[in-house]
């Protein structure tokens, strides 16, 4: 199934949508009041998963913001769900899309909240790393220390899907520790499969 633009946001009351920017006073964040291109980018993440075929699934979106790719899931047929951190802009668009959300910042080696599992698909495209207390540049930190965050991050969401899930990851980050793919054998091998290519790292669970 091809899903358009106004497939998508068929029903969202696009004027307020588009005001978010200016309401919230947001600075590089009101990008995502274009609906037109970050709800093109959803709908094709979507199909590049394959959501756009098969039985419905259960899926979270890590770093939701706006919530296009989960609402792009529902309307293919799929139990969704987001996750981000408390943003009054974002929980505005959100509930302007219908979109469910788990407000919660994610910071380094804190689980998850516990209802956030059971899913087939966890979804994770352009979030950076875990939030470190008193760190506001990462560069700061040493390099071991961010791969062990982000060790027990990944662990964390592998931890919380199903059966053969999958977790599908587009890096936002460029750090060279997070494109070697000898350190992600070493540390997720025995759990799951990994497909690699540049940015984009698919764990499935074995
Ligand atoms: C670059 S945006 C990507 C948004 C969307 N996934 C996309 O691909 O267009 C990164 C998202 O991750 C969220 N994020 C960053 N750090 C976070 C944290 N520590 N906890 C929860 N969410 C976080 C941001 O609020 C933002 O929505």
């Amino acid at each position: 199934m091809r899903m358009t633009i106004e497939q998508l946001m068929d029903g969202v009351d696009l004027k307020r949508l588009q005001l978010l920017g200016r309401l919230h006073d947001a600075g590089d964040e009101r990008k995502f009041c274009d609906y037109r291109q970050h709800g093109g980018d959803a709908i094709n993440r979507a199909k590049h998963l394959g959501l756009d075929q098969g039985p419905s699934v259960q899926v979270l979106d890590i770093g939701c913001a706006f919530g296009y790719f989960v609402r792009a899931c529902k309307l293919l047929g799929h139990d969704a769900e987001g996750l981000d951190r408390p943003n009054p802009m974002y929980a505005e668009a959100c509930s302007l899309m219908s979109v469910p959300v788990h407000v919660y910042y994610i910071a380094a080696g804190e689980p998850l909240p516990s209802e956030v599992s059971n899913y087939d698909l966890i979804n994770m495209e352009g979030f950076g790393l875990p939030g470190r207390e008193g760190v506001t540049h990462l560069d700061d930190v040493p390099a071991e220390a961010l791969w062990s965050d982000w060790v027990f991050f990944v662990t964390d969401l592998l931890d919380r899907l199903n059966s053969k899930g999958r977790l599908a990851i587009t890096l936002n980050a460029g750090r060279a520790w997070q494109n070697n793919l000898a350190e992600w054998r070493a540390a997720f091998a025995s759990r799951a499969e990994i497909d690699y290519s540049i940015n984009r790292i698919y764990l499935t669970i074995r």
